[in-house]
């Protein structure tokens, strides 16, 4: 029976020296989604994708491409066409050629290659300029060139190694939205390494983030964003406030905790495991508070504005509470309505989130 894990990745670990850049990673990847490697540099993403593809030798750890272990083979034989951080076209050959190398290193037939190529090129809508040279194209259609590279390949999975970052910031957008549709209209299996927590949100079916080598986190953009399970998750994707509180009660599924020196309590659903008297970490993104809001309450600290700046569709808000804390709270739509002196900040319950300190 055909397992929905495509790649399964076992205690793999990666040292260059005395530097150990992959610690023990885990992670178990399903057939036809689009995955996110997230994390700042240097910390691992093109290493891990290069010991996929085959092209570094890891240390320790077993790597499983399609129920098979793949440890001792090289790159070619893995079948995971690598697009990479600084996607080099040959630049004396043409658009065509440059897409039909991989299947002239296979030595397939020529018909083939042709079929091939010219189904590819349609799929990323190129058809036309199979007899360009890469200096005659955009940034975007370079960067589709490149993919479609990978695409003619006909591999279980792709990997993608930064792909965007040469293009301005309009055509990213652009660039990326084909790609997802690319990826979603041919079922593809895709692992895309950045390190723009924006790009990442939008794109990924699943996210794994990394912090100095190591998995901190692997879930979906929602879970990622609303529920960060430790505080350099909750820090590297968007602005979050965070405030410092104790467990006075935990149950199933819940837990009461104290915040701030009124002893003030609030109970909030959470999947981790707490006990009595542990000390947490409360995190509430900016635009999940309100300011003076009549209706929201469950949640509320005392702060006084410190400044604001307009923002468009927004205005942030920086204000310290009585224990000078900084406080950034988001609104929204507000037209010429401003916040000065002191107000009252507010969420409710369901938008405070509990991060364990001790990360796990
Ligand atoms: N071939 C190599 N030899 C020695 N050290 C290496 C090699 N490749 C990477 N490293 C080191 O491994 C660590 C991780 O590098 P890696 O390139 O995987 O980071 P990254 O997450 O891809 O970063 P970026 O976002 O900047 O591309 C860094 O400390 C880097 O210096
Ligand atoms: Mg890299």
């Amino acid at each position: 029976m055909e397992s929905n894990i495509l790649l399964d990745l076992k205690n793999v670990n990666k040292v260059f020296g005395n530097n150990h850049v992959l610690k023990n990673i885990n992670l178990k990847i399903e057939r036809g989604k689009f995955i996110t490697f997230l994390g700042p540099s240097g910390c691992g993403k093109t290493t891990l994708l290069r010991s996929i593809a085959g092209f570094y030798t890891i240390d320790d750890g077993e790597v499983w491409i399609d129920g098979n272990l793949v440890n001792e083979l090289p790159p070619y034989k893995r079948g995971t066409p690598m697009v990479f951080q600084e996607y080099a076209l040959f630049p004396h050959m043409t658009v065509f050629d440059n897409i039909a190398y991989g299947l002239d290193i296979k030595k397939r037939p020529e018909a083939e290659v042709q079929e091939r190529v010219m189904a590819v090129m349609a799929q990323v809508k190129l058809s036309g300029l199979e007899e360009r040279y890469p200096h005659e194209m955009s940034g975007g259609q370079q960067q589709r060139v490149a993919m479609a590279r990978a695409l003619v390949m006909n591999s279980p999975i792709i990997l993608l190694d930064e792909p965007l970052s040469n293009l301005d910031a309009k055509l990213r957008e652009e660039v990326r939205v084909e790609l997802r549709t690319i990826q979603q209209e041919l079922g593809l299996t895709v692992i895309y390494v950045t390190h723009d927590q924006l790009e990442a949100l939008s794109m990924s079916d699943q996210i794994v983030v990394f912090n100095k080598g190591a998995i901190d986190q692997y879930g979906t953009p929602h879970e990622i964003y609303y529920k960060p399970r430790t505080q350099y998750v909750a820090d590297f994707i968007g602005t979050t406030n965070f405030i410092e509180a104790v467990v006075v009660q935990s149950k199933e599924g819940t837990a009461t905790v104290s915040y701030g020196f009124g002893g003030d309590n609030v109970t909030i659903t959470t999947d981790e495991k707490l006990t009595e008297g542990e000390e947490v970490l409360l995190s509430v993104r900016p635009e999940s508070l309100r300011l003076n809001h009549p209706d929201i309450s469950g949640f509320n600290i005392i702060g006084v504005v410190q400044s604001s700046m307009f923002l468009g569709e927004k205005e942030r808000y920086f204000l310290a509470d009585q224990w000078g804390k900084e406080w950034i709270v988001d609104a929204y739509d507000i037209g010429q309505k401003t916040f000065d002196g002191q107000v009252r900040m507010s969420a409710a319950i369901d938008k405070i989130h509990i991060i364990k300190k001790v990360s796990p």
